[in-house]
């Protein structure tokens, strides 16, 4: 439904130029969640804003169902944006109007007529759960519900794809899960393609079927959100996957952590695997192959899609050269092992 090829943006200034998107290359299926998640400045928005031509890429290919967008005359354009809903941060409503009266505005302005106005915008009220709100003004509304009216806005045209640029980031984490159940709502009831940018994991782990992880303007790497969590590769994977997975190194231990090996010290390591089962046979395989035995100081499981990621900081105790083996035996059994650090 989306897919992007090449794309390279810069930003001309006196300042100097900004290489701001590097060779970004990826696809969104249809009825898809795709999350797109980096730090401040790594070029989620200009990414976003590439994909309905807000922002015009210097080289690539930007193709929304089917049609490639750079190469369309500015009337084909403006007629394949309605095929585009895009949702903000700052909700971007306007105040003078009513709720009503903003989500009737993209209908009003390619010149639907009012009955059948009426009976959209009354749909959208209903979907979003605003129909009491519908002669309110935007200034009267909480956050999230603001946030709700922007989504109905969005949807009045009857897009095939959202796009959503930090639409919960200013929003606090209960109705940040409201706001996300109802795009997961929306997405399946309506079988909407749904391309959503944030920089928090949780949103990520939450409703994305994959994401990609922006870092400098580059899509260092991509997962189904299972895998990310499970196995990911990149440093900033892994620091963004550990924010969402809640599980902390005791404060007594990680002070006493040190970075390299000692004679007698011991290692302390992350096992992060799938499935709530698999973590006793490995530790008995440890202890009967190698003779090595793991002391668990911290256990977490999360659920992420309907499967179970098994997080466990344990240390390992044995001769060294058996726990050498044991952690390429853990890896071997495909778990993920990080070793975090060693204690005396
Ligand atoms: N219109 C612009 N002119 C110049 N630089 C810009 C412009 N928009 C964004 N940038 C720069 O491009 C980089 C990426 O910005 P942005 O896409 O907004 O990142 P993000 O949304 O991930 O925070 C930042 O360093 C930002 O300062
Ligand atoms: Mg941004």
């Amino acid at each position: 439904m989306i897919e992007l090829k090449g794309l390279n943006k810069t930003y001309c200034s006196k300042q100097g130029d900004y290489h701001a998107l590097k060779n970004i290359s990826l696809k969104v299926a249809k009825g898809e969640i795709y999350g797109i998640i980096g730090r401040s400045g790594a070029g989620k928005s200009s990414l976003v804003r590439c994909v309905n031509l807000l922002e015009r890429p210097d080289t690539g290919e930007v193709i929304v169902d089917g049609a490639n967008l750079l190469e369309l005359n500015a009337e084909a354009l403006r007629e394949k944006r309605h095929s585009i809903g895009m949702i903000f941060q700052h909700f971007n409503l306007l105040n003078s109007r009513t709720i009503y009266d903003n989500i009737a505005l993209p209908l009003e302005l390619i010149g639907i007529t009012k009955p059948y106005i009426a009976k959209r915008v009354n749909a959208l009220l209903e979907l979003t759960g605003l129909s009491a709100h519908k002669n309110h003004y935007p200034a009267q509304l909480s956050g999230g519900q603001k946030q709700r009216v922007a989504i109905a806005r969005a949807l009045a045209t009857s897009p095939k794809v959202l796009l959503s640029d930090e639409a919960t980031s200013s929003l606090d984490p209960e109705t940040t899960q409201s706001i996300l159940s109802l795009l997961k709502q929306i997405n399946r009831e309506l079988n909407l393609t749904i391309l959503l940018i944030t920089h928090e994991m949780d949103v990520i782990k939450s409703i994305c079927d994959r994401a990609g992880i922006l870092d400098k303007g580059e899509l260092i790497e991509e997962a189904p959100v299972l895998e990310l969590f499970a196995r990911p590769k990149s440093l900033v994977a892994k620091n963004f996957t550990q924010s969402a997975l809640h599980i902390k190194l005791p404060d007594n231990l990680s002070r006493r952590l040190q970075l390299e090996a000692t004679a007698g010290s011991r290692p302390i390591v992350k096992l992060t695997f799938l499935g709530a089962n698999a973590e006793q046979p490995i530790m008995v395989s440890l202890l009967t192959k190698f003779n090595v035995t793991t002391n668990i100081l911290q256990a977490n499981l999360e659920m992420i899609h309907n499967s179970t990621v098994g997080i466990t900081i344990c240390e390992l105790l044995g001769n060294p050269g058996a726990i050498e083996h044991s952690i390429e035996f853990i890896r071997s059994q495909n778990v993920e092992v990080e070793v975090l650090g060693y204690v005396n």
